[in-house]
């Protein structure tokens, strides 16, 4: 199939400016996607610098490596989880040597686009949704085999869904006569299981109902936590990280990750000496994230909930 991988770069000035470049720096963009950031990253790498570019999609890594690889001799791509990126660093040997790392969340607008990977409700295909294609968990297991309890648990907690009962109730019914094969099938059951003004009013009923399905089936906030802390324990002093993402879910943990790496004691107040250990291990760059420009925001849609969040080791 020949890929078409449309996807504009959110707030790439933003990006490039806050990882402050080093020509000769090492970059690893863990979320390659279809490359627009790490294309301009290695617009700014001298021939010492080094790209490495990470993503668990097939389809991106193949596009992407094909596109950057034969015009840049000092891009690397590994097709990993971002999450597993402890093994490249050891394959690499880059313990604490990195300029900087991107991480830019969520799914391309190729995945979104193209209806046979079965991210939309804006188009037929089957349930899928699977970012990983040699990943056997799809959005077709959540759906068809998960509990009441359980589909409640993901509605609420990954999409704050109000409607979670009523919808896993009825998928409920749906799949006891036959199974849930399509984002269509999936899209009508949930627009029947709100209100008619509700539909209306949301325009996309159906989008947190796939957000949280999406985020279950590729685990997108397991160990988000403690990968950011890895990777910025990995800098090198002056080593940026940034950090793009796109609902409250996922912004809320790398608040927290960076407020812990750039916090240093956290004895109570009046302990008269540090028992806790705890040390500070970088500063934030940006106190409060990042939004993109009004006229960004216009031209790409994508990019009105984003949120740019920036550190720095010490
Ligand atoms: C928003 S797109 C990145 C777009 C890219 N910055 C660009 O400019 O083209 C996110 C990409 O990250 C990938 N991705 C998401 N979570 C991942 C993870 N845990 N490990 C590796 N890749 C991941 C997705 O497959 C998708 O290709």
């Amino acid at each position: 199939m020949e890929i078409n991988f449309e996807h504009k770069p959110v707030m790439l000035n933003e990006v490039l400016s806050g990882l402050n470049i080093n020509p000769d720096g090492i970059y690893i963009d863990c979320t390659l996607g279809g490359g627009g950031h790490s294309e301009k990253i290695l617009e700014k790498l001298s021939n010492n610098g080094l790209l490495i570019g990470l993503d668990k999609d097939s389809d991106a890594i193949n596009f992407t490596t094909n596109k950057l690889a034969s015009k840049y001799s000092n891009f690397k791509s590994f097709h990993v989880d971002f999450k597993d990126v402890q093994e490249v660093i050891d394959y690499l040997d880059l313990y604490n040597k990195l300029d900087g790392v991107l991480i830019d969340l969520g799914v391309s607008s190729y995945q979104l686009d193209t209806a046979e990977r079965g991210f939309s409700f804006r188009f037929d295909g089957p349930l899928d949704m699977r970012m990983n294609k040699q990943q056997s968990f799809s959005a077709y297991n959540v759906v068809n085999e998960y509990s009441y309890e359980e589909l409640c648990r993901i509605m609420f907690e990954y999409g704050e869904e109000e409607f979670a009962k009523q919808i896993a109730k009825n998928i409920i019914n749906k799949r006891q006569i036959s199974p849930i094969k399509t984002t269509k099938e999936l899209s009508s059951i949930i627009e029947s299981s709100m209100p008619a003004r509700v539909v209306f009013k949301r325009g996309g009923a159906d989008k947190k109902v796939f957000q949280a399905i999406r985020i279950e089936v590729n685990g997108e906030l397991d160990r988000l936590y403690e990968t950011v802390e890895l990777l910025v324990n990995n800098l090198k002093s002056g080593g940026r990280m940034a950090v793009l993402t796109f609902h409250s879910l996922e912004d809320r943990i790398i608040k927290k990750a960076f407020k812990d790496l750039s916090t240093g004691c956290i004895c109570p107040p009046k302990t008269p000496i540090c028992i806790c250990g705890h040390k500070q291990v970088a500063k934030l760059v940006t106190k409060k994230p990042l939004v993109a420009s009004s006229e960004e925001q216009n031209y790409n849609s994508r990019s009105t909930c984003a949120k740019l969040r920036i550190i720095e080791k010490i």
